[in-house]
C-alpha cells in the first residue's frame, strides 16, 4: 500500500469503524481533545494491559502501581519546576491573531531543527527568514515562552490554584517514602502509575499525536546511584542490541542510527545508567508485542538544550509511521535526585531512604562531656542556661578553641577544661542516608493507539484487514451463525453466552451474507470467527476462522474456550487447532 494512502486508510478506518474521532463534534470540535470509541477505548484498554503485563506484572519485585489525583495543587509544581520551565516558544501573528508554536513552525517551513533555541534566537531567525503566518500571510510578531500547564482553582477559594497534572511522575515522587515504606525499603523500586495528564499544547495539529488531554503510562525507578543493584538484570542483557542516534552524532550530523550492544552502550557511556539501558530494552520489547518490528525502533538522545529542566539524559524512543515520519512514542529521562531534592526542600519533609551496609564502617565523632559537679558548684543558677548554651555549639568549634585557649567562653563565663572534656568516640554505622536516582520510562497511550492501529493495517484481495496482534485486538471472538435456521441461530447463542463468560472479549454477528460478516470482523481486527453450521448440529464441531490467513479448522465445542484462549493467549498457528479444511485465500 502506497504510504499516504496507508495513513489515510488509518483514519478513515477509525472514523467509519469508530475507532476515535475529534472530541465535542457536534459544537465544532476543539483541536488537541479526541474521543475513542467502543472500539477504540477496547484497544487502548488493551494496550494499557499490555504494558501493566510487560513492565509490572513481569517484574513484581521490581514494580509497583499506584493512582494519585489528577487535579495538583500548585506547591507541587513550582517544587517541581514546571510552573517555571513547562514552556513552549510561542508566536502570534499580528494580523488575524493565530499562534503557533514558534520553533515547530520553523522546522516546518524552514527545515531548520530549533527545538532548545532561545526566544531571542528563535525572533531573529524569523525576522531574519521572513517567515510569516502560514494561515494568512500576515507579520509575525516576537516570540514568548508559554506554559502549557492547565490551570484551576481549587474550591471556592481564589488563591487556592491547582494544575492538572502535566505527567503523572510528581504523585510518585511525592508518595515516594509511604510506597517504599509500604514496599519494605525496598530499594531498587519502581513506582507506576497509568493516569489522564493534560498540556496546554500551543496549536495541536496532529490527531491523536498532539493531544491536549491524554493517558499517560510510566514509572519512576529508583535506585541508589553508588550501587544501583542492576547487574542480574544486565548480565541477561548485555548482548541485546540497541538502535541509537547519541547527541554526540547528532552534532556530527550523523542521522543513521548505529546498533550498540547494552555492554558497549554502558561501557562507552553513551548511556549513562544501567537502569536506563534496561529499561530502554524493555521497551523495546513492549512495542513489539504492540505490533511495531524492531527495525522501525530507534532511540534519539536529546541535546543538552533540549532537555527538560530535571533530566541529566533522556532518550526519544522513535517509531516510524506512513503519516508523521518517525514519531516519539515514548520517553526515557535520567532525572538524576532532582525531584525528591526539591520536594525536600520545599516541603521540608525527608525524602532520603536508610540504607543498611553490607559492611559496618567507622564513624568518628566528637562529644562533649560537661563535669556537672565542679559546673553546678561554681555556676549555681546559671548552670541550665550555660548547658544550653554549650549544647547548642558545635563540639568541633568548642575543642578548637579549648585547644587554643585552654579555656573557652560562654556568656562571660571561662570554662576549662575543669569543666568540660571533649574526646573523639569511635562509632560504627550500619545504615546511611541516600537520596535515590531515578530513570522514568514514560508513553503516551493514544500515541501506541495510533501506531498500534498503522501497523496491523493490511490490504487483501482489495479488503482492510487490521491485523492486531492477538492479544491487544479490540474483540477477540466473533460468533456467527452461517444462516437464519433456528437451530444453528439456537447453538450460536448458547455458544456466545458461553464465551461471554470467559475473559475473551466476544460479539456476536448474524446480519448479511456470512463473507460480509467476515469482512466486517476482519476490519475491525477480530483475531477468530467461530462459526456454526449445519454440521455443528450433527457432530458438535464449529469452525474457526482465522483472520490472518483465512484458514478454517474444525473444533469441538467442548475444546472451544481451550482452542481460542490457546489461539489468543499462546499465539499458537490455527493448524494447530485443528486439521484445516477450508480456506478463502485465492490462489
Ligand atoms: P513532544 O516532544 O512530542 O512534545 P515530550 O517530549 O514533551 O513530547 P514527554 O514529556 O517525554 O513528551 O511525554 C512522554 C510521552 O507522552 C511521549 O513520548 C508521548 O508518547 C506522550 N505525549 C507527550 N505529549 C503528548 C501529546 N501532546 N499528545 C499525545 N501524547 C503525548
Ligand atoms: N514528563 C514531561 C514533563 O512533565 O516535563
Amino acid at each position: 500500500m502506497a504510504i499516504d494512502d496507508l495513513a489515510d486508510k488509518v483514519l478513515d478506518i477509525g472514523r467509519r469503524r469508530g475507532f476515535f474521532w475529534p472530541a465535542f463534534e457536534i459544537y465544532g470540535g476543539v483541536a488537541g481533545f479526541y474521543d475513542l470509541g467502543p472500539y477504540g477505548a477496547l484497544l487502548k484498554q488493551n494496550i494499557i494491559e499490555e504494558w501493566r503485563r510487560h513492565f509490572i506484572k513481569r517484574y513484581p519485585d521490581l514494580i509497583v502501581e499506584i493512582e494519585t489525583p489528577v487535579i495538583t495543587p500548585e506547591k507541587v509544581f513550582i517544587a517541581s519546576g514546571h510552573v517555571e520551565n513547562f514552556v513552549d516558544p510561542i508566536v502570534g501573528c499580528k494580523k488575524c491573531g493565530r499562534f503557533f508554536r514558534a520553533d515547530q513552525l520553523i522546522e516546518e517551513k524552514l527545515g531548520v531543527k530549533a527545538e532548545g533555541k532561545s526566544v531571542e534566537e528563535l525572533t531573529d531567525i524569523i525576522s531574519k527568514s521572513g517567515l510569516r503566518c502560514p494561515v494568512c500571510g500576515g507579520e509575525l510578531g516576537e516570540v514568548r515562552l508559554f506554559n502549557l500547564l492547565f490551570r484551576t482553582q481549587i474550591g471556592p477559594y481564589q488563591g487556592s490554584v491547582g494544575f492538572f497534572r502535566p505527567e503523572a511522575a510528581q504523585g510518585m515522587f511525592i508518595s515516594f517514602k509511604r510506597v517504599h515504606q509500604v514496599m519494605r525499603n525496598k530499594l531498587p523500586i519502581g513506582i507506576a502509575q497509568i493516569g489522564r495528564v493534560a498540556r496546554n499544547e500551543i496549536s495541536p495539529r496532529q490527531g491523536l499525536i498532539r493531544l491536549r488531554e491524554f493517558t499517560i503510562m510510566e514509572f519512576e525507578f529508583f535506585f541508589d546511584q553508588n550501587e544501583p543493584g542492576a547487574d542480574e538484570y544486565i548480565d541477561k542483557v548485555r548482548n541485546e542490541k540497541l538502535s541509537l542516534i547519541t547527541a554526540d552524532m547528532r552534532r556530527e550530523k550523523i542521522e543513521e542510527p548505529q546498533s550498540f550492544t547494552i555492554d558497549e552502550a554502558l561501557r562507552q557511556g553513551v548511556i549513562k545508567t544501567p537502569w536506563m539501558a534496561f529499561w530502554m530494552y524493555e521497551s523495546t520489547l513492549f512495542l513489539e508485542k504492540i505490533g511495531v518490528p524492531r527495525t522501525n525502533i530507534v532511540f534519539e538522545e536529546k541535546l543538552p538544550e533540549e532537555r527538560a529542566h530535571y533530566s541529566r539524559q533522556t532518550f526519544d524512543q522513535l517509531v516510524k509511521t506512513a503519516r508523521w515520519g518517525w514519531i516519539e512514542v515514548a520517553g526515557h529521562a535520567y532525572r538524576g535526585d532532582y525531584d525528591l531534592s526539591r520536594h525536600k526542600q520545599f516541603s521540608g519533609e525527608d525524602l532520603t531512604v536508610r540504607k543498611q551496609l553490607r559492611e559496618p564502617v567507622e564513624r568518628r565523632t566528637l562529644v562533649v562531656r560537661l563535669n556537672k559537679a565542679v559546673l553546678g558548684r561554681e555556676l549555681k543558677d546559671k548552670l541550665d542556661s550555660i548547658q544550653q548554651q554549650i549544647k547548642s555549639m558545635s563540639p568541633e568549634v568548642l575543642k578548637r578553641e579549648l585547644d587554643n585557649k585552654g579555656f573557652i567562653e560562654v556568656s562571660g563565663v571561662r570554662l576549662s577544661r575543669n569543666h568540660l572534656v571533649i574526646e573523639e568516640v569511635v562509632e560504627k554505622v550500619v545504615t546511611i542516608s541516600v537520596t535515590p536516582h531515578v530513570v522514568e520510562p514514560s508513553f503516551g497511550s493514544e500515541r501506541l493507539l495510533y501506531v498500534a492501529m498503522e501497523y496491523a493495517l493490511r490490504e487483501k484481495q482489495g479488503r482492510l484487514i487490521l491485523s492486531f496482534p492477538r492479544r491487544i485486538a479490540p474483540v477477540k471472538v466473533a460468533v456467527l451463525p452461517l444462516v437464519d435456521n433456528e437451530k444453528i441461530v439456537g447453538m450460536a447463542k448458547r455458544i456466545y453466552d458461553m464465551l461471554k463468560e470467559t475473559d475473551l472479549m466476544v460479539t456476536y454477528d448474524d446480519s448479511g451474507s456470512i463473507g460480509r460478516r467476515y469482512a466486517r470482523a476482519d476490519e475491525i481486527g477480530v483475531p477468530v470467527c467461530v462459526t456454526i453450521d449445519y454440521q455443528s448440529l450433527t457432530d458438535g464441531t464449529v469452525t474457526l476462522r482465522d483472520r490472518d490467513s483465512w484458514k478454517q479448522v474444525r473444533v469441538h465445542v467442548d475444546k472451544l474456550v481451550e482452542s481460542l484462549r490457546r489461539f489468543i493467549y499462546d499465539n499458537v498457528e490455527i493448524e494447530e487447532l485443528g486439521p484445516i479444511f477450508f480456506s478463502e485465500e485465492k490462489e
